[in-house]
């Protein structure tokens, strides 16, 4: 039996991975699993429990005594925080920005990596995020690192948010996100950097079913197609 198939998409936020990681994860037979939710959730936990996310030793205590499940349903993916699923209550400016800060503390790093890892244990995924393919996955068989620019992303943004009724403008949601890909590139531990083996796709210009005709193209070369069906 070969190895299951695993696919890392990385890249800056806003750069359309949960969207093409989705789509490809259905094409493939694959379970699709969000990375990012992980912090979000540490991140939540932190701000629940009132504690500051800048304090290192208080949340690297909390989030080493909280149970941190990663679940996958209808091919999305979920995140259960001492048995609770929190997926729906990931995505407000108060936790991105708490995420952004919590996962730059090793404890919290080394237990949500070892949680990432024991999901794909014995089955085929795409996983999205910053450091799949750099410290998650190395052996990963595919690695995609896609990019675009800052005032695309920020577009793309302001589209996704509209319908949750936020108001911003472009240029503070630019100017937001390249305050986050800062502080992910800047951080000691698994910035954001492509990896090695990595293949770079600028989505830019592309529409995301373009982007995944893409990687579909490298893994038909590769005659990888298969192999997410017959690791199910
Ligand atoms: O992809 P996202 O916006 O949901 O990620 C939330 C935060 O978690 C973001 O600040 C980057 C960080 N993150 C990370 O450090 N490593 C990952 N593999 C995924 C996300």
């Amino acid at each position: 039996m070969p190895e299951p198939l695993i696919v890392t998409i990385d890249g800056p936020a806003g750069a359309g991975k949960s969207t093409v990681a989705q789509m490809l994860a259905a094409r493939l037979g694959l379970t699709y699993v969000d990375s990012g939710a992980t912090y979000r959730a540490a991140a939540l936990r932190v701000l629940e429990a009132g504690i500051d996310p800048h304090d290192e030793a208080a949340v690297g205590r909390l989030i080493g005594r909280t149970d941190v499940r990663v679940e996958s349903s209808g091919g999305e993916s979920h995140v259960l925080i001492d048995g609770a699923d929190v997926t729906a209550r990931l995505r407000t400016p108060e936790v991105t920005l708490a995420a952004a800060l919590v996962s730059r503390l090793p404890e919290v790093r080394a237990k949500l990596i070892q949680i990432q890892r024991a999901f794909a244990r014995g089955r085929g995924v795409v996983m999205e995020g910053r450091d799949i393919g750099t410290v998650v996955f190395p052996q990963a068989q595919l690695k995609i690192f896609l990019k675009a620019d800052v005032e695309e992303r920020a577009r793309r943004r302001l589209n996704q948010d509209s319908h949750d009724g936020h108001k911003a403008t472009l240029e503070k949601t630019a100017y937001e996100i390249g305050r986050r890909d800062q502080l992910d590139a800047e951080r000691k531990i698994s910035p954001l950097t492509p990896a090695s083996d990595a293949i770079e796709i600028d989505s830019t210009h592309l529409q995301a079913e373009q982007v995944v005709g893409q990687i579909l193209e490298l893994v038909r070369k590769k005659g990888w197609a298969e192999r997410g069906g017959l690791v199910r």
